[in-house]
């Protein structure tokens, strides 16, 4: 058997989670909204139309901050489409995923959906297709107290207390040819600045997240982020990034080692932010929004297809991955990358959260469940609060098409307030188990509260309406403690969440 080492200590701490690298996303896209949150007439509607079946899973999740409303979409979206009386609202073509959106649910209903759901919003204006002004007038609307045009209107549509939105998005992926109204990284540092510099003169309590490059393969990316922070590194607060991965070759192992890719864009970012703050000899250091990540790829075929078919059309179901194990396995390293690097990742959105790319799924009419990724999401959430320690870790290596030296063990680890200590572990090898020694001495006398272990013997297996469970969490073994040193299995191909307490 295979064997790796681990030691834990409470002096080498990285520094304190923000609860928010647990967020997700909803985008007006697909079945998101219309069909995923929101399906009036539905047997489990509430008084909104807002499905509760779906409320009940994302609560589980205890996701603290959902990204709103795009997206691409929101590089042609006018947010005063979205308020007002809901029969009165236009219906728009939306360039970014060629259907209509008819604006039954807008700002109004969104903040009411995240309060029944427990979460704040993060909400992202439009710098595609518009700028300073509008993105100005959304944060009076939304956050000024009253006795101006736009809060009075919102007072007059329902809200007499402001909806108090903190995070603010300096529009999306502005660095893609493919967003309406593309820039360059002068042209969008240049109104990131001036937008986000009026928001703030609006509501000096926000802050806001500019973007960074969509994915670590774009052919900007470096001098992006080097370019648009030096025209608004001190108007903005984070700099938001994007990576999204397949494994449509069928190369397991070279998958699972993706979280390295991720870790090192989390790295270059963070150099540049640092060097352009080193530049204007700022005081202030920015951190990272890593405000889309996931697994993105099984439903790309299927999506020509239906813009073939039916473009225009509402509520598409586009972008409807069908998650199995080994993308469960890979999300729970993408987790770990984020903990091992949360002094400098302080928000992060898993995209997206309801049928779109999304870790729950639901059928119109029918039900609601859990797809794999769903857990390791919602062990890390739950369980993953507090101090991030610096695993210091041993594990055999192995080398695939993009990487050498993969670990087997791709390990973080988390102390809570209370003195419980959580390991998460992915084993990536697909033919042993390994065998974990992990030196816990610091933490005096411990005892193993549980082992959630996430494991299928087919990396291809899915869960399904009919079968919501077959990829589903079960007890691991415990393993033994001895003198401060704990000895435990993690089976090959496995995520492993374990959990120790002070031993009364
Ligand atoms: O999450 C799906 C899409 O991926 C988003 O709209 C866009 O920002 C990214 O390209």
């Amino acid at each position: 058997m295979k064997k790796a080492k681990l030691i834990l200590d409470k002096d080498f701490a990285i520094g304190q989670i923000d609860k928010r690298i647990y967020g997700s996303f909803i985008e007006h896209l697909g079945r998101a909204v219309y069909g995923g949150i929101y399906e009036p007439g539905h047997p489990l509607a509430d008084e909104q139309g807002f499905r509760k079946d779906v409320i009940d899973l994302v609560k589980r999740l205890q996701i603290p901050v959902v990204r709103y409303p795009g997206g691409n979409f929101v590089s042609g979206f006018n947010w005063e489409d979205s308020i007002g009386p809901a029969e009165n609202r236009p219906k728009r073509l939306d360039l970014a995923w060629f259907t209509t959106e008819t604006n039954q649910v807008g700002l109004h209903e969104f903040v009411d959906w995240s309060r029944k759901a427990g979460s704040e919003v993060m909400y992202a204006v439009n710098l595609g297709t518009r700028g300073p002004d509008e993105a100005r007038n959304v944060v009076e609307y939304a956050n000024h107290p009253g006795g101006s045009a736009w809060s009075d209107l919102r007072i007059k549509n329902g809200a007499k207390e402001p909806f108090g939105i903190k995070l603010w998005c300096l529009g999306n992926e502005m660095d893609g040819p493919w967003q309406m109204g593309h820039k360059t990284a002068y042209e969008y540092g240049r109104v990131a600045n001036e937008a986000a510099k009026l928001m703030k003169w609006v509501d000096p309590t926000i802050e806001t997240v500019a973007c960074g490059s969509a994915s670590s393969n774009m052919p900007t990316f470096g001098t992006w982020e080097y370019t648009m922070l030096d025209e608004c590194y001190e108007n903005v607060d984070y700099v938001s990034i994007h990576r999204y991965y397949g494994n449509p070759t069928n190369d397991t192992p070279g998958f699972l080692a993706r979280s390295m890719d991720m870790d090192e864009f989390i790295h270059t970012v963070v150099s540049i932010c640092d060097a352009v703050g080193g530049k204007k000899h700022s005081k202030k250091k920015l951190n990272l929004s890593f405000d889309e990540w996931n697994v993105w790829y099984h439903s790309n075929e299927q999506d020509k297809e239906i813009w073939k078919r039916e473009k225009w059309g509402p509520a598409l179901p586009l972008l409807e991955d069908v998650y199995n194990f080994e993308d469960a396995l890979l999300v729970g390293s993408m987790l770990n990358t984020l903990i091992r690097n949360s002094d400098r990742v302080k928000i992060a959105c898993l995209a997206q959260l309801v049928n779109v790319i999304a870790p729950i799924m639901t059928r119109n009419g029918g039900g609601a469940w859990a797809q794999t990724i769903y857990w390791p999401l919602m062990h890390a959430s739950v369980y993953g609060r507090g101090t991030a320690l610096r695993p210091v870790s041993e594990s055999p290596v192995y080398d695939c098409a993009d990487y050498e030296g993969v670990p087997y063990m791709d390990t973080s680890a988390t102390l809570s307030e209370d003195g419980s200590l959580t390991i998460f572990a992915v084993n990536r090898d697909p033919e042993e188990e390994l065998e974990l020694s992990a030196d816990l001495r610091d933490f005096g006398d411990l005892r193993v509260k549980e082992h959630i272990l996430l494991h299928h013997d087919d990396v291809k297996a899915v869960n399904t309406e009919e079968h919501p469970d077959n990829v589903a969490p079960v007890a691991g073994d415990t393993g033994r403690m001895d003198g401060g040193k704990l000895t435990i299995t993690l089976p090959a191909l496995s995520w492993n969440v374990i959990r120790l307490e002070p031993a009364q």
